[in-house]
């Protein structure tokens, strides 16, 4: 090794002791007679000294030392006469006696430090500079544990590693596929998988019984902080099991990586199904860091004469708890967050309860003093308290008061980082219904099953129909989902059919699994868990992005190797591809 010890390791108990270290110059700084160079690898950083007096030609050459310089110091370890505790190597420093220089460096086009002066976009250009930062250098330390005790607890649970491909056919997850041209197969495609989820369940028949794999999944979609086109899954799959003892299982791995990883003991999940998730907290992720559950109040503010709220198919508030002095520019700037596109309301009602017991309402001209406190009352607001209600069409109204309520949590603070609030949530309906195609949709995918008691609405009402689905959300954020599947080879058909694959599309596309389904399938289910989340929820963090080594921006480029770009003329032709001229541009 060119080195004895890395540069996070040395302490008091090392003085005297001649030592070799290696690393990237950090800063270097001159005072009176004397070189500091802060020398920094990946486990942390040591001072080296150079002294004039003792040395002169050596303190030459470190003074010549820019910054991220490669080199390699030999030297005694000293104790510090003025010690930096915040540093774990604070209390000692190398005096050093020779030095050699690895390699030299540019300057860095942006400084390597927590907080930084480079742009992001920067950053990404030069990622490997990016990550020579601490932050990210923990995040990258925090996935790989993750990784490792995911490994660690699915084995002891016999769970086996098996890897499926990445050249296939479309994947039915409701993305679009990347897609893949074949040199041997002129005009034909791959598509990359948006899950492993028909391996899976082949393995299932294969009788693999558990299954694992922590695998990369493609999907070209609308990017968001917590989305990539490219991401990682830790994707699972069991045979003949429950939806109970895969929630039990999964549970299992949770709180294991919540005490191994965190060293958080977690009590059980709760659970809840999504009827309850979306009539208490108007989304299927609700965020249980704080309460402020909705309270229905359609009964109670019709018939009063206000034109909102007898047109509206729904009246749906919350309580914010001491909020009742917000002033008007507080609450106008409510109104003007529910009404942005994106949150979709038409307008805030409130109704202060101030704290000597008086009431005022934007509301006032059609509810009398009685309609008011019988409003409060359903809330159970007590004097102090601020109720919003949105109104409205239903499904418009909970997505909206739902990011009301999670913009209250920010602007309360309610929302603590380093704490933990996981949730099963259960029973999504089988189908979602798309106006503008006139169709049904998988909610999760095709190869769910229903509920056994629900089957025979599937004819008379396929919406109705609730799902053996379920996702694990912490903090707001959907972490993973999964379900039961259907193994029998008619439900499956039965499902195609509802959700308007016509037969030949479903053998076309779906064959091979219907085919297998012909070989005693046994009952199975499984679940996937969003890899980049789990690790940015437990590293605190804001986008997955900070925990991908190499991630692509927001319009999906990698800006350090500059990719997607396009292809010479020659690759082209031997695939079979021509591009319009215009395109290519
Ligand atoms: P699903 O589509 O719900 O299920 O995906 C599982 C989990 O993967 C994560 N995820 C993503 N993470 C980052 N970027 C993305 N673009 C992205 N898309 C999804 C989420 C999500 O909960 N085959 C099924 C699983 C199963 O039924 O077993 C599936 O893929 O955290």
């Amino acid at each position: 090794m060119l080195r004895t010890h890395t540069c996070g390791e040395l302490r008091i108990n090392h003085i005297s002791l001649e030592v070799t270290l290696c690393g990237w110059v950090q800063r270097s700084r001159e005072m009176g007679g004397l070189t500091f160079i802060d020398l920094r690898d990946r486990y942390g950083i040591t001072q080296l000294v150079f002294n004039m007096d003792k040395n002169p030609a050596l303190c030459a050459e470190a003074v010549k030392l820019g910054r991220e310089y490669v080199i390699r110091a030999k030297g005694k370890v000293a104790e510090r006469s003025n010690k930096n505790p915040k540093m774990p190597t604070g209390d000692i420093e190398i005096l050093v006696e020779e030095l050699s220089i690895l390699n030299t460096s540019k300057v860095p086009p942006f400084t390597i430090e927590d907080n930084t002066d480079g742009g992001e976009e920067l950053r990404m250009k030069y990622r490997y500079l990016d990550l020579r930062r601490q932050v990210n250098r923990k995040n990258l330390e925090l996935r790989h544990k993750l990784s490792i005790e995911t490994r660690n607890y699915l084995n002891s649970q016999n769970f086996i590693d098996i890897e499926t491909p990445y050249l296939i056919k479309s994947t039915p997850e409701g993305a679009r596929d990347f897609v893949v041209p074949s040199r041997m197969n002129p005009g034909q495609f791959y598509a990359l998988p948006q899950s492993p989820q028909t391996f899976k369940q082949l393995l299932m028949v294969a009788g693999f019984d558990r299954y694992f794999q922590i695998v990369r999944c493609f999907r070209d979609e609308d990017l968001r902080a917590d989305r990539q086109p490219e991401f990682t899954q830790i994707d699972c799959e069991m045979a003949f099991v429950t939806q109970e003892d895969i929630l039990n299982t999964f549970e299992g791995l949770a709180k294991h990586l919540f005490s191994s990883v965190l060293n958080i003991k977690m009590d059980d999940f709760p659970r809840m199904s999504y009827d309850e998730a979306m009539s208490l907290y108007g989304c299927d992720k609700p965020d249980l860091r704080f309460g402020m559950t909705f309270t229905e109040i359609t009964p109670f503010m019709k018939g009063k004469g206000f034109r909102v709220a007898d047109d509206a198919e729904y009246l749906v508030g919350i309580k914010a708890d001491g909020c009742a002095e917000y002033s008007r520019k507080q609450l106008d700037e409510l109104t003007e967050y529910v009404k942005r596109p994106q949150v979709g309301a038409s307008g805030l009602i409130y109704i202060r309860y101030s704290a000597d017991g008086s009431v005022k309402s934007s509301v006032d001209k059609f509810y009398s003093a009685d309609d008011l406190a019988h409003i409060l009352k359903q809330f159970g607001a007590v004097p102090g308290d601020l109720v919003l209600i949105l109104a409205g069409a239903i499904e418009k109204t909970q997505k909206a008061l739902c990011e009301l309520r999670l913009e209250m949590g920010r602007r309360l603070n309610l929302m603590k980082a380093g704490e933990f609030k996981p949730l099963w949530v259960t029973d999504f309906p089988l189908l979602e219904w798309d106006e503008e195609t006139k169709r049904f949709y998988a909610k999760h995918h095709p190869f769910t099953s229903p509920k056994p008691e629900d089957i025979s609405l599937l004819d008379t009402d396929p919406q109705k129909v609730r799902a053996n689905a379920y996702d694990l959300v912490i903090n707001g954020t959907e972490i993973g989902g999964g379900s039961i599947r259907i193994h029998n080879k008619d439900l499956q058909h039965k499902m195609f059919q509802v959700l308007g694959f016509t037969e030949e599309d479903a053998a076309n596309q779906f064959g091979f699994l219907m085919n297998a389904f012909e070989y005693g399938a046994p009952p199975h289910g499984g679940i996937a868990f969003g890899f980049d989340r789990w690790s940015t929820i437990f590293g605190g963090g804001d986008s997955i992005r900070d925990f991908i080594a190499f991630p692509k921006n927001n319009s999906g480029r990698d800006v350090m190797i500059d990719s997607p770009s396009a292809i010479k003329q020659e690759q082209l032709k031997e695939l079979s591809i021509k591009i319009n001229s215009e395109v290519a541009r």
